[in-house]
């Protein structure tokens, strides 16, 4: 699949099947969010992975619309350390995003809207912070990836020159 066809074909979808992702193609989704270009390169992010049920449900419980996240087969929790920002955990969470797609895995990103909740949970550092949780697994089925919400026609987004 080339970048554009990727990009255009991926769908947040929160129902995946039980298949596991091996563990080749985790490393891959790992290292495509480690090559995100980062502000002056500072790489402000760590990665925490989830397979354990349990550790899955105490996260999904910081998350006011988390319920998916046992569901998935793995969370990657994108932890910043102090005073990374959200653009740089951005960039990293959506090349790990789009590689999964390549390889055929879902994903759907998820805030932690109880910071200390989802800090406990992990264990992070004091002062690290957890900016997003991505679930990602198999897609249950082909209607699980056609949730239909339209996008902004170009015309209404792009500016030329000024506003
Ligand atoms: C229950 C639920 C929770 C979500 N939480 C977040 C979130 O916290 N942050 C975020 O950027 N996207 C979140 N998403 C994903 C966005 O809703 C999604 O990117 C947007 O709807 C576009 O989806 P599409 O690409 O499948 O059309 C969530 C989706 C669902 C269904």
């Amino acid at each position: 699949m080339d970048a554009y066809t990727c990009i255009l074909t991926k769908r947040d979808s929160r129902a995946y099947t039980d298949q596991a992702i091996p563990e080749a193609t985790l490393e891959r989704v790992l290292r495509a969010g480690r090559m995100a270009g980062s502000a002056k390169n500072t790489q402000p992010w760590s990665f925490i992975v989830l397979r354990d049920a349990a550790g899955k449900a105490e996260l999904a419980a910081c998350g006011q619309f988390a319920q998916h996240l046992p569901a998935a087969p793995v969370l990657v929790a994108v932890v910043l350390a102090p005073n990374g920002g959200d653009f740089d955990a951005g960039r990293a969470a959506q090349n790990m995003m789009l590689v999964a797609w390549e390889e055929g895995i879902t994903s759907c990103p998820v805030a932690m809207h109880d910071r200390e909740c989802a800090s406990r949970a992990l264990g992070v550092p004091e002062g690290h912070r957890v900016a997003m949780v991505l679930a990602f697994g198999y897609p249950e089925s082909e209607e699980s990836l056609h949730r239909g919400i339209p996008r902004t026609p170009l015309a209404e987004l792009v500016h030329h020159e000024r506003w």
